[in-house]
């Protein structure tokens, strides 16, 4: 028996294969996990996770990009605990502080431009969603651009703008949305591929411009496979839009407060979007969305809306120990710096490995694509380095409409030692692979 059972009492824990059995007969059959033997995962702790067994995993996922300051945070869940012990909940019809300090603090030196108003929510499809509908009611159009292979939800108009055919779950989605191809072809140069998916905008916005209430992007996918458009790309974008009134809006739900080594991953363009929508990493665990504009755009949203647990007080108070945490711990400058050694990491196995067709990404928003011979081979690759990656003790994602692209989006914490280790761990794995196969 481990460690962490005798300290917290083995009946607490089912394991991993009752925990499995469970999930078959009381959740939907649409989720899903990751590997064939998955651990019971039951303890956080910085860039570290425990499992029943207490064993240790180095996490290079963050679930999902989202615990950016570290699991379980102590400055910050000590917060978050305080509140919880003082005031829960009473919903935005009453006044409480620390929602309207969190929206004053993204104002004045979090957001960029004018953007300053914002409107709290509980996820990144309900930021999304709510960003749709403003930008319906300022121009009074109806319409959406998307780019192909984006992910940007789980509601309707959100899944409405997902072009990745996995995760559009519905037969019914609304077809006012026009998709262009990204700034991305495997076939093809990136910078000729994003030239193809500037011109296929034109093409859009002159057929049909006056109708596009906006286009929403990912400034980098992530679900997509780590797509980072060439450094002019949403510059013409913008440029492009303005002339047609259409409003940019940045989904920096994955890429946001800090990961890509800017606040916004927007910021790497020179690029001010309209409005932009948040999640994940500003609650460090702790659900929160929103979405934020100008006064003068967000002027339009003046109809009765509201959101049972957006802005509570949990949440808000946590969100502003995340942001005093980033700006404390210099976790910006941190994901270049120490990001940028393990995308370069990424690129000398490359050369190494040709398993690896390609690397992408900024900070320590990276991904490795796997190819094999075909489309299955390459993610069933994928999946046997994951799974090999875990047994070994790291944690790594995996995206890409192939399902074949290793996500690397760790805790910015991440020490640098324990980037090198994962990459030497990775290094052997790969060379395991290739000489027996998966
Ligand atoms: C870029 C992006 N937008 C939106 C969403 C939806 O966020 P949520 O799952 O919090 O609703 C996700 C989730 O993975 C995402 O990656």
């Amino acid at each position: 028996m481990s460690n962490l059972n005798q300290e917290h009492g083995k009946e607490a824990y089912i394991g991993p294969e009752a925990v499995l059995e469970k999930r078959k007969h009381y959740f939907f059959p649409c989720t899903h996990h990751f590997y064939k033997k998955p651990p019971q995962i039951v303890r956080g702790e910085m860039q570290y996770l425990y499992d029943d067994e207490g064993n240790k995993y180095v996490d290079f996922f963050a679930g999902v990009s989202v615990v950016a300051c570290g699991h379980c945070n102590e400055q910050i869940t000590a917060k978050t605990i305080e509140q919880l012990q003082t005031l829960q909940h009473t919903t935005t019809i009453y006044l409480t502080q620390p929602m309207v300090d969190l929206a004053e603090r993204l104002a004045n030196g979090i957001l960029p431009g004018k953007l300053k108003r914002t409107f709290f929510c509980n996820s990144g499809s309900e930021a999304n969603e709510g960003a749709m509908l403003l930008a319906r009611l300022y121009t009074k159009r109806r319409d959406f651009i998307a780019l192909e292979h984006g992910l940007h939800g789980r509601t309707y108009l959100t899944m409405g703008v997902t072009g990745i055919p996995m995760w559009r779950s519905d037969d019914y989605l609304d077809t006012g949305v026009t998709f262009i191809p990204r700034p991305y072809d495997p076939e093809l140069d990136d910078e000729v591929a994003a030239r193809h998916s500037l011109e296929a905008l034109r093409e859009v916005l002159a057929a049909k411009g006056d109708t596009i209430a906006a286009m929403i992007v990912e400034p980098i996918q992530g679900n997509g496979g780590m797509i980072t458009p060439p450094d002019w790309y949403f510059r013409e974008v913008k440029m492009l839009l303005e002339r047609y009134g259409v409003l940019l809006i940045a989904d920096e739900i994955q890429t946001g407060f800090g990961r890509t080594g800017k606040m916004f991953a927007m910021d790497h363009y020179g690029v001010v979007p309209d409005i932009i929508s948040m999640a994940k990493a500003l609650g460090n665990g702790v659900p929160i969305g929103a979405f934020a504009t100008t006064d003068e755009i967000a002027a339009s949203f003046n109809r009765p809306s509201a959101s049972t647990f957006g802005g509570n007080p949990v949440s808000a108070v946590t969100a502003l120990a995340v942001l005093d945490y980033i700006e404390n711990e210099g976790l910006v400058e941190r994901a270049e710096m120490v990001g940028g050694r393990l995308l370069n990491g990424l690129r000398v196995l490359q050369e190494k490995h040709s398993l690896i067709a390609d690397v992408r990404g900024k900070g320590f928003m990276c991904g490795a694509e796997l190819r094999g011979t075909d489309a299955q081979e390459s993610a069933a690759l994928t999946d046997a380095v994951l799974e090999k990656m875990k047994d070994r003790g790291y944690i790594i994602g995996k995206n890409g409409t192939g399902r074949n692209v290793l996500a690397f989006q760790p805790p910015i914490i991440m020490p640098s030692e324990d980037v090198n280790a994962m990459l030497n761990t990775l290094d052997d794995v790969l060379t395991a692979i290739e000489a027996e196969g998966c």
